[in-house]
C-alpha cells in the first residue's frame, strides 16, 4: 500500500462496510463449524467417500435439492477433507470439480479432468486442441493410473451435460479395463427428476446412491448469515437487516445462495451510498437488485426469438388481469410484436418450443391441461418473475427496447 502522502484521492483504501468481501462469495466455503444443517447430508456423503481413503473405491452418488441447499458446498468440503484425511493415511486421493454448465460437452469435460489431474509423472500432456477425444480418453487413463491412488470426479450441474456418455465411459472404465485406479464420481443437480435423463445404459452401468437436499427455513437461513456477519466491520449491520434477509430468501424456498447475495448487495448499496450502516431497506433495494441479475443471467444469452416471447408474456400479463396464457395466445401476440421490430416470426410449432426449453430453464412455468369441459387440453405458460423485472431486464437489450418503452 502506498504512503499516505503518496495516494491519489480519487481511490479510497477504506471500506466502511466491510473487513472482508470476500466472505459473502458463493464460491467460499465456510469453516466446518460455520456449515449450519447438513450434519446428515455431510454423513451421507462421507460415508459414500469413506473407501477412498483406504485406496478402495468410492460410492458414486447423485445429489439432488433446489438452488441455494448447499449441494456444491458440501460436496467440495466433504471431498476436501477426505483428500487430507487420505494424505494422513498416505493414499494420494486426487478430485477434480468440473462445473458442467461451463463444460457441456463430452471432450471438454474429459480434457478438463485430464488437465486437472495431471501431474508430471504420467509422461503425458493434455494439450488444449488437436487431439481426437478418443486421444483424451486414452491420455485421462493413462494420468488416472499413474497420478493417485484413487480419483474423485464431481459433476456439477450435472443436468447441463449435452448427454451422458461421459458417465458412460467412467463409470464403465474399471470394468474395461482401462483404469486400475478406482473412481468415485458425485453428480449434482438441482433438477429432482434429472435420473429419469438418464438413457438406459447409464441406469445400468452407472451404480450410485442418491441424496436429496432441502430446503433451509427461515432460522437456519439467519444462522447461516450470522456466520457471515464478520465480512462486514463491527456494528455497520442493521439489528434487522439479517432476520429480514433471511425471510426474504426463504419466501420462495429456503436458499442461502440468495440470501448471501441479497445481503452482499446490501453492503454494497449501502457504501455505494456512502452510508455507514446497512439498514432493512437497503436489504430490500438489494433483494430486487438480486432478482434482477438472477433473471439477467438467465436470459442474457438467450436467442431474441426466446426474449421476444418472455417478453410477449410480460406484455400480456401487463394487458389482462391474468397471469397464464395459453400458446395461442402467445403466438398471435408474439406475431405482432415481431412485425413491429422487423423480426421474421417463427411458427408456431417452434414457439412452442422456444416455451418448453424456457419452462425447462425455470424461467416460465408450463402446464398442460383441460381448457374447461368438452374444450380439450391446452399448454399454460406464466412468468415466474416479477413483470417490472423481466421488463427492467429485456429493456438493456437494445433491439427490443422500442417494444418496452411504448407502455
Ligand atoms: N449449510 C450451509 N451453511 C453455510 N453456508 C451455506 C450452507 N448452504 C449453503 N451455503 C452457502 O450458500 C451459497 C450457495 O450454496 P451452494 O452453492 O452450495 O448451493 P447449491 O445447492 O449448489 O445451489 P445451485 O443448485 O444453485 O448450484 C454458498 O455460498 C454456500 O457457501
Ligand atoms: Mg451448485
Amino acid at each position: 500500500m502506498p504512503s499516505d502522502d503518496n495516494r491519489d484521492p480519487l481511490f479510497r483504501y477504506d471500506d466502511p462496510i466491510f473487513v472482508d468481501e470476500d466472505m459473502l462469495k458463493i464460491s467460499h466455503i465456510p469453516q466446518p463449524d460455520r456449515i449450519v444443517g447438513r450434519d446428515e447430508q455431510m454423513q451421507k456423503v462421507v460415508r459414500a467417500l469413506n473407501p477412498a481413503i483406504m485406496g478402495s473405491e468410492p460410492t458414486n452418488l447423485l445429489i439432488f435439492g433446489k438452488t441455494g441447499t448447499g449441494k456444491s458446498l458440501i460436496s467440495r468440503a466433504v471431498t476436501e477433507r477426505m483428500q487430507a484425511e487420505a494424505e494422513r493415511n498416505d493414499t494420494t486421493v486426487e478430485s477434480v470439480f468440473i462445473d458442467c454448465g461451463e463444460h457441456t460437452t463430452e471432450v471438454s469435460v474429459v480434457k478438463q479432468i485430464a488437465s486437472a489431474l495431471n501431474k508430471p509423472i504420467s509422461g503425458v500432456s493434455v494439450p488444449k486442441s488437436g487431439i481426437s477425444q478418443s486421444d483424451y480418453y486414452e491420455r485421462l487413463w493413462r494420468i488416472l493410473n499413474t497420478c493417485c491412488d484413487v480419483a474423485v470426479i464431481i459433476l456439477d450441474e450435472i443436468d447441463m451435460l449435452a448427454d451422458d456418455e461421459v458417465l458412460r465411459k467412467l463409470s464403465r472404465a474399471g470394468e474395461n479395463k482401462h483404469v486400475s485406479t478406482p473412481i468415485g464420481i458425485i453428480g449434482v443437480s438441482n433438477k429432482i427428476d434429472y435420473p429419469d435423463e438418464l438413457s438406459e445404459r447409464v441406469q445400468s452401468s452407472f451404480n450410485r446412491d442418491e441424496l436429496v437436499f432441502p430446503a433451509y427455513d427461515a432460522d437456519q437461513l439467519i444462522e447461516i448469515l450470522e456466520h457471515r456477519r464478520d465480512a462486514f466491520k463491527e456494528g455497520v449491520l442493521d439489528d434487522g437487516a439479517i432476520p429480514l434477509t433471511a425471510a426474504l430468501a426463504a419466501q420462495d424456498h429456503g436458499d442461502a445462495r440468495k440470501a448471501i447475495d441479497i445481503l452482499r448487495n446490501a453492503g454494497r448499496i449501502a457504501r455505494d451510498e456512502e452510508s455507514t450502516t446497512v439498514t432493512e431497506e437497503h436489504v430490500r433495494a438489494a433483494q430486487s437488485k438480486t432478482e434482477a441479475d438472477r433473471f439477467d443471467e438467465l436470459v442474457n444469452g438467450a436467442p431474441l426469438q426466446a426474449k421476444l416471447i418472455i417478453l410477449t408474456l410480460a406484455r400480456l400479463h401487463r394487458e389482462s388481469e391474468q397471469n397464464e396464457f395459453v400458446t395461442e395466445t402467445i403466438y398471435k401476440t408474439y406475431r405482432q410484436l415481431a412485425e413491429q421490430i422487423d423480426v421474421e416470426p417463427r411458427s408456431e410449432r417452434r414457439v412452442q418450443e422456444i416455451l418448453q426449453e424456457q419452462d425447462f430453464l425455470n424461467v416460465i412455468q408450463s402446464d398442460r391441461r383441460g381448457r374447461g369441459r368438452g374444450k380439450g387440453v391446452a399448454s399454460y405458460h406464466r412468468l415466474l418473475e416479477d413483470v417490472n423485472i423481466v421488463e427492467h431486464v429485456l429493456n438493456r437489450d437494445g433491439r427490443l427496447r422500442e417494444l418496452v418503452d411504448t407502455e
